[in-house]
């Protein structure tokens, strides 16, 4: 799948397991700097996923479904690869803290050796989102806490599914 002439295509990757409200403020923001995001999950069965990557691009389907320029896709293999068949220029990533840059930078540097014309480019979370993270959204879940507000309303009712059958 290519790219119409001067098209910019940015893709969003990640493991979103879950989908919190960090990275849908990243994907709004972002959707009018490109012609197209497409949030790319990670297929990568290692990391012991809470969510099935059907689960969760049937998730961020429903929440992205108001973007007309946002497309939800899954990929593995390496990213630049990926990237280069989608005709995407952009790899974007969002940056919460400085302790989220070493492992940024190693990514960016190793994606921009691999595939030297594509970018990464790097949006600050907002600060009301900057202490969210996929992980802690999964541990206060599990332990009955509150995760609204956190995530999208869709991930919080799956989430309450998976940990408390309701
Ligand atoms: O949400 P995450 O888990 O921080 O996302 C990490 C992700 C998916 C961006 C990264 O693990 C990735 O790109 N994996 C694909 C394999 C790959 O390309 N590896 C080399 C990257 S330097």
């Amino acid at each position: 799948m290519g790219r119409a002439a001067g098209e910019v295509i940015a893709i969003y990757p990640g493991s979103f397991d879950p989908f919190t409200n960090g990275h849908l403020d990243l994907i709004e923001r972002s959707t009018h700097l490109f012609d197209k995001l497409i949030v790319a999950v990670l297929r990568n069965e290692e990391k012991r996923p809470l969510f099935s990557v059907e689960e969760r691009q049937a998730m961020l389907r429903e929440v992205l479904a108001g973007y007309p320029n946002v497309e939800v896709d899954a990929f593995d293999g390496l990213l630049v690869d990926f990237a280069a068949r989608k005709g995407a220029s952009v790899i974007l990533r969002g940056i919460r803290a400085i302790s989220d840059y070493e492992y940024e930078l190693q990514m960016a540097l190793m994606n921009r050796r691999l595939h030297p014309e594509i970018e990464t480019v790097f949006l600050l979370a907002s600060e009301a989102y900057s202490f969210i993270s996929s992980r802690l959204v999964k541990e206060v879940a599990a332990l009955g806490g509150n995760v609204s507000g956190l995530v999208p309303a869709v991930v919080e009712q799956r989430l309450k599914r998976k940990f408390q059958g309701a």
